[in-house]
C-alpha cells in the first residue's frame, strides 16, 4: 500500500499546494477587515505572533505527522498511538472538513456568481449606491435556487479536480491558480495605489493603533492564526502523507506562511486603496466584499476588469481551500475503508454539497433552524467549526506530540530532509517543547473562554475585568 501512495511531483509543487490550502476566503475577504476594525497594523503585529508562536509548531507538527505515517488523519493517529483513543482526534479533523466545507463550498459559490456578476457588467448599477449593493445581496443569498446551482458549480470542479489525483488534480490546480492569483493581486495593488487617496488605505491597514487593540482582538486573531494556515483538522497532515522523506519541513512550513501572509498583506492593501480612493466606508465589516465593492469598482478606471479579477482570484483562492478540505474526507476512505478516489470524493462531495444546499436555504425559506435556535444553520456550522473544533482539532495535535508521540521523534522527522547538521539539537528540542507547550495551553484557554462564553454569557476576560 504505502508503495503505490502517490506523492507530489516537486517541492515547488507541495508548497503551492499546501499554501493553496491556506491560501482562501481567509486572506482575502476574513484578514482585510479584521486588521481594518481591530487597530490595523497592531492587529497585524499580534496576529504575525500568533503565527509564528502557535501556527509553525502545529504546522510542523501535521506534516511531520502526515510525512511520517504516510497516512491521512485517522490512520496517522491510530499508527502512532498503537491504535489507542488518539484516534479520534483523526475523527474529529474528518468530522470538521465535513463541517467546514458544508458552508464553505456556499461561500465558494458566491465568489463564482459574482465574477460573472461583474463581468457581465452587473456592478454599474449598483455604482456608488450601497442600499442596493446590500439589498441585492441579501436577495441573492436568501434566494431558494440561484445559490444553489453556484454552489453545485463549485462543488463540481472542487470534485474534478481531486479526482484527477494528488499530483495531476491538486498540485497541478495549485501550480496553475496560486501565481494566477499572486499577478492579479499585486496588479490590483498597484491599480489601488495609482488612484488619488489610495494611499491612505496603507495608513490605515499599516498604521499600528495599540489603542483599538481589546482583548477579544486578540482572540480574534489567533484563532485566525489557525484557520488561515488550515489547522486543526488534519489539512496538513493529509498533505505531509504524500511528502517524500527528501524533503525540508521546517523551510517548506516556513514558505507557507510567508505566502499566506503576503496575500493577506497584498489583499488588505489592494481593498483598502480602493475603498479610500472612492471615500468608501472601510469599517463596513463582512460586507466589505460582497456589498461595498460592488459599488466602487464601476468608479474606477477599467471598473469591469478589475472588479471580475477582484472576484475571480477570490473564486481560485476559496477553490484550492475547498479541495484541501475535501481531500481530507477522501484520503481517509481511500487510507481505511480502500475506496478507489472517485468513490470517496463522489459519495462525499455530493453529501456536502446537500448538506450545504439546507445551508444555503437556512438563509432563505428553510430557516425554521433559526427560528428554533437563533442562529442561522449557516452560522451555526461557521462557529462549530472556528470556535470549538478547529482549536480543539489544534491543540489536541500539539499534546498528542507532546504526551504521546514525544518531542524527541518529531524533531527526528523534521530534521530528516535537512541538510546543515549546525546546531544544537537538545535546545532545538527544548524550544520545540516550549512552543507545544505554549501553543496548547493558549488554545485550552480560548477554547474555555468561549465556552465559558456560551454557557455563562460572559467571557472570561470580562469576569477577570479587561
Ligand atoms: N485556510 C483557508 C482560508 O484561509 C481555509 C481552510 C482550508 C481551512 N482548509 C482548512 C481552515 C482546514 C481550517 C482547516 O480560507
Amino acid at each position: 500500500m504505502k508503495n503505490n501512495r502517490e506523492q507530489w511531483g516537486s517541492r515547488l509543487g507541495f508548497i503551492l499546494a499546501a499554501s493553496g490550502s491556506a491560501v482562501g476566503l481567509g486572506n482575502i475577504w476574513k484578514y482585510p477587515h479584521m486588521a481594518g476594525q481591530n487597530g490595523g497594523a497592531a492587529f497585524t503585529i499580534v496576529y504575525l505572533i500568533c503565527i509564528l508562536i502557535v501556527g509553525l509548531p502545529v504546522l510542523l507538527g501535521e506534516l511531520a505527522i502526515g510525512r511520517n505515517t504516510q497516512l491521512s488523519p485517522v490512520g496517522a493517529f491510530k499508527k502512532l498511538s498503537n491504535a489507542s483513543y488518539w484516534k479520534w482526534v483523526g475523527f474529529l479533523g474528518v468530522s470538521s472538513a465535513f463541517v467546514i466545507l458544508s458552508f464553505y463550498g456556499v461561500v465558494g459559490g458566491w465568489t463564482l456568481r459574482y465574477t460573472f456578476f461583474s463581468l457581465f457588467g452587473g456592478f454599474d448599477a449598483l455604482s456608488g449606491n450601497s442600499d442596493s449593493s446590500a439589498k441585492i445581496f441579501s436577495l441573492f443569498v436568501s434566494n431558494d435556487i440561484n445559490p444553489i446551482f453556484w454552489l453545485i458549480l463549485f462543488m463540481s470542479l472542487c470534485m474534478f479536480i481531486i479526482i484527477k489525483g494528488v499530483k495531476s488534480g491538486i498540485e497541478q490546480a495549485a501550480k496553475i491558480m496560486m501565481p494566477i492569483i499572486i499577478v492579479i493581486l499585486i496588479l490590483l495593488v498597484i491599480k489601488g495605489l495609482s488612484l488619488e487617496g489610495g494611499k491612505k488605505g496603507l495608513k490605515f491597514l499599516f498604521m499600528p493603533k495599540f489603542s483599538d487593540l481589546t482583548p477579544s482582538s486578540i482572540v480574534m486573531a489567533l484563532g485566525h492564526a489557525f484557520f488561515t494556515l488550515s489547522l486543526g483538522m488534519g489539512t496538513m497532515i493529509t498533505y505531509g502523507s504524500y511528502l517524500g522523506k527528501n524533503q525540508n519541513l521546517i523551510s517548506s512550513a516556513l514558505w507557507v506562511i510567508i505566502l499566506d501572509t503576503i496575500i493577506a498583506m497584498l489583499a488588505g492593501t489592494a481593498i483598502f486603496t480602493i475603498v479610500f480612493a472612492m471615500g468608501a466606508d472601510p469599517s463596513s465589516g463582512p460586507g466589505l466584499i460582497f456589498e461595498v465593492l460592488p459599488t466602487i469598482f464601476p468608479q474606477i478606471g477599467g471598473g469591469v476588469i478589475w472588479g471580475t479579477l477582484f472576484f475571480f482570484i477570490l473564486f481560485m483562492a476559496a477553490l484550492t481551500s475547498a479541495v484541501s478540505i475535501l481531500e481530507v474526507i477522501t484520503s481517509y476512505f481511500i487510507d481505511q475503508k480502500g475506496w478507489t478516489r472517485e468513490r470517496a470524493t463522489l459519495s462525499f462531495g455530493i453529501l456536502i454539497t446537500i448538506v450545504g444546499m439546507f445551508c444555503s436555504l437556512s438563509m432563505g425559506s428553510f430557516n425554521d433552524f433559526k427560528i428554533i435556535f437563533n442562529i442561522s444553520f449557516m452560522d451555526f456550522l461557521d462557529e462549530l467549526s472556528s470556535k470549538y473544533m478547529l482549536p480543539i482539532g489544534g491543540a489536541l495535535t500539539a499534546l498528542f506530540i507532546l504526551s504521546k508521540w514525544s518531542v524527541k521523534t518529531f524533531l527526528d522527522e523534521i530534521l530528516v530532509g535537512v541538510q546543515t547538521r549546525k546546531f544544537d539539537k537538545g535546545l532545538l528540542l527544548n524550544f520545540l517543547k516550549v512552543l507545544l507547550i505554549v501553543s496548547s495551553f493558549i488554545v485550552g484557554l480560548i477554547i474555555l473562554n468561549e465556552l465559558f462564553e456560551l454557557f455563562f454569557g460572559s467571557s472570561l476576560q470580562k469576569i477577570a475585568g479587561f
